[in-house]
């Protein structure tokens, strides 16, 4: 099965409608790079070309760039088309003794910037999202100067992540937007639909990435015994994981799931979600 497409916001590009999410490849437990690699060629194979990473994919701040480079070296080393590849990276977190801290201020921004372009080996970052608002710095001036990176060509397309509708609004005032990517599942829809992230989206034609769309690597195992979930599953022949990704694919086409994967079954299995169309029943149960 060939992964269909989604376009990506109000960029015109093609991109497969779920994305892959390297955080598990490069956190604390992750596993040896060649099994990251691996992952990473399997989504290629099939027909995954949405990739999401960021700066702080990594163990502390020592260690910055790692699931960039991992990417990068995937990327480099697979016999098969990657023309149509689109690695989002993020900017404005730092990982001081393995601790995620917000650093949104401008001057933090643009190292972390420049160094994923050298981490990722590229000389522009197709879509750069700002990781967090810092309650110490205006969303105004985060996204400034991510907006001055991208008139330098260091950026393509700018995106938003863990925002309300407000600070969209905000953002949207200040630089074109493409992309907002919130934590977004089946049981928690907080980050979409509590805040009114994904009706400001939906409203004005940017993408959602719901981020841990299977429930994130402490609520997948909760996802995995959801008896309801549990019972379409077996309707369906498919897993629990697998009806909360068709749960939101469904939703609209302006989203753009990205599980996370550290196992090729991982991944294997979020893209068999892609062919699940849940019914009416279904939907009203998962309501
Ligand atoms: N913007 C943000 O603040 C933010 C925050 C968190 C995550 N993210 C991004 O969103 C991506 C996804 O979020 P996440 O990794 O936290 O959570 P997730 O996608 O909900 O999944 C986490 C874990 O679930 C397992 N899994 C994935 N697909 C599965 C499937 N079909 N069936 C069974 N198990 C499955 C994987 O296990 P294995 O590792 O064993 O393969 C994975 O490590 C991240 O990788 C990252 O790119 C962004």
């Amino acid at each position: 099965m060939t992964l269909p497409t989604r376009t990506l916001g109000p960029t015109g590009i093609e991109v497969s409608l779920l994305g892959l999410g390297g955080m598990p490849m490069s956190i604390s437990g992750r596993p040896a790079e060649a099994q990251s690699i691996a992952v990473i060629h399997r989504a290629l194979e099939l027909g995954v070309t949405l990739i999401d990473t960021a700066d702080v994919y990594c163990l502390n701040d020592d260690d910055l760039g790692h699931n960039e480079r991992v990417i990068a070296k995937a990327l480099a080393t697979y016999a098969g088309d990657r023309s149509r590849v689109l690695v989002a990276t993020k900017g404005g977190l730092e990982r001081p003794n393995g601790a995620w801290t917000v650093n949104g201020r401008p001057a933090h921004l643009r190292q972390a910037c420049e160094r994923s372009l050298r981490a990722l080996h590229v000389e522009r970052i197709a879509l750069y999202q700002l990781h967090a608002v810092d309650d110490r710095v205006p969303i105004e001036d985060s996204v400034g100067e991510l907006a001055r990176l991208r008139s330098e060509g260091k950026i393509e397309h700018l995106g938003l992540s863990n925002v309300d509708a407000n600070e969209i609004d905000r953002a949207i005032a200040i630089a074109p937007i493409v992309s907002v990517q919130n934590r977004f599942h089946v049981r928690d829809r907080r980050g979409a639909i509590d805040n009114g992230a994904l009706a400001k989206c939906q409203a004005l034609g940017l993408a959602f990435l719901p981020y841990s769309p299977v429930g994130g690597s402490r609520g997948k195992s909760r996802l995995g015994q959801d008896p309801t979930l549990l019972r379409i599953a077996s309707k369906h022949g498919a897993s629990p994981h697998e009806i909360a990704l068709a749960w939101l694919l469904g939703l609209t086409p302006s989203l753009l799931p990205i599980p996370g994967a550290s196992k090729v079954s991982s991944i294997e299995s979020s893209v068999r979600a892609a062919a699940i169309t849940l019914d009416d029943d279904d939907r009203h149960a998962l309501q």
